[in-house]
């Protein structure tokens, strides 16, 4: 069988205040009234047997209402809190039939050129039932630091670097064979677990002994709380002998920061100023003065102003509202 998992564990708090605790990116109806984790399901629903939800306590309910709307049964995990990746993606491995094929994905990003999408992942499920850890490489269009970057001949993995500097982020793009991961995995059940088992026992232990003692799909905090918090990147992928890239023809984007979301919006046709200043969240007429490539976004409960090219500090502000509260 073939599953398709989908992670729904964060907050997206790059993306504040469009993005909120309460309803965290992948569920505001964004996109002519969808979400970006219902275009998640449907983009994917042909290409799996079944779908494998791995989201937390404050979240489910949403998970629910999308997966009700769209008239399809699942599997549901529930995290008593997020202990990241790699122990989000071994509760799902454990719940799986060893043999299994799991397809991984975010349920928070944009993904256009359905042919090329499912070629790929048809090309990962093969791969992945030869025993490889598949990854998807997009080819990167600047020395973003908030991705992981995938050294590669062929499809054949060199070296998995998450999340480098700007230094070593440049000379990658530089060097010409890197491609950014795009935090999509595809690879057997048992593959899986056994490279966590090598790599990161201490991440495997415990969310076994968190795993086995879950109640219908739902986790215990107290055994959850035992699990280092630590991604897939850095427990697996970055140490792993077993991996293989598949480099992804469809548009991608994870509108993980307003820089990117901006380049969505504006290669959309959303418009910009002369000074290429943008609003987001309004159509209150809006001037920018003696100010350059300004991102402006409003809600009703409050007003965000940034600089784009420093997109990734709004988690600044959202942690330490959340510490505030
Ligand atoms: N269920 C669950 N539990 N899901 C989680 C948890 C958790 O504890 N933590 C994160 N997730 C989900 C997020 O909601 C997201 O959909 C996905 O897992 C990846 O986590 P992020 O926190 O968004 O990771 P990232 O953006 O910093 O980095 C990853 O994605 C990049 C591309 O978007 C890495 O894989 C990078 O290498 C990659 O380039
Ligand atoms: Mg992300």
């Amino acid at each position: 069988t073939v599953t398709h998992v989908i992670l729904t564990g964060g907050v997206g708090s790059r993306l504040w205040p469009l993005s909120r605790k309460s309803q965290p990116k992948q569920y505001l109806e964004l996109f002519a009234g969808k979400s970006l984790f219902e275009m998640t399901v449907e983009r994917n629903r042909n290409l799996a047997n079944q779908i494998m939800v791995v989201g937390n306590i404050d979240n489910c309910h949403l998970s629910k209402n999308v997966l009700d709307k769209v008239g399809t049964s699942y599997i549901d995990i529930v995290e008593a809190t997020p202990r990241n990746t790699a122990a989000a993606i071994a509760f799902a491995a454990f719940a799986s039939d060893p043999e299994a094929i799991l397809i991984v994905t975010p349920s928070d990003h944009i993904i256009a050129n359905s042919e090329a999408y499912e070629a790929a992942i048809n090309e990962a499920v093969e791969k992945a039932s030869n025993g490889h850890i598949v990854t998807f490489g997009i080819l990167p269009t600047k020395p973003e630091t908030g991705y992981g970057y995938i050294e590669r001949k062929g499809d054949t993995v060199l070296s998995f670097r998450e999340k480098p500097n700007q230094v070593t982020a440049r000379e990658f793009i530089a060097r010409g064979n890197f491609l950014w991961n795009s935090g999509m995995f595809c690879f057997k059940a048992s593959v899986f677990l056994a490279e966590l088992q090598a790599f990161t026992p201490e991440v495997y232990e415990k969310s076994k002994i968190a795993w086995e003692a879950n109640k219908s799909g739902q986790l215990d905090l107290e055994l959850s709380l035992e699990i280092p918090s630590i991604s897939i990147d850095y427990a697996v992928m970055e140490r792993s002998k077993k991996i293989k890239v598949v480099t992804s023809e469809f548009l991608w984007s994870d509108l993980g920061s307003f820089e990117s979301v901006y380049d969505y919006l504006h290669s959309n046709g959303h418009p910009v100023d002369a000074n290429g200043n943008m609003v987001i969240g309004t159509t209150n007429f809006t001037a920018f003065v003696g100010l350059k490539n300004t991102i402006f976004v409003h809600t009703d409960s409050a007003n965000l102003i940034l600089q784009k090219d420093c997109s990734q500090d709004v988690k600044n502000i959202y942690n330490a509202l959340e510490r505030e509260n």
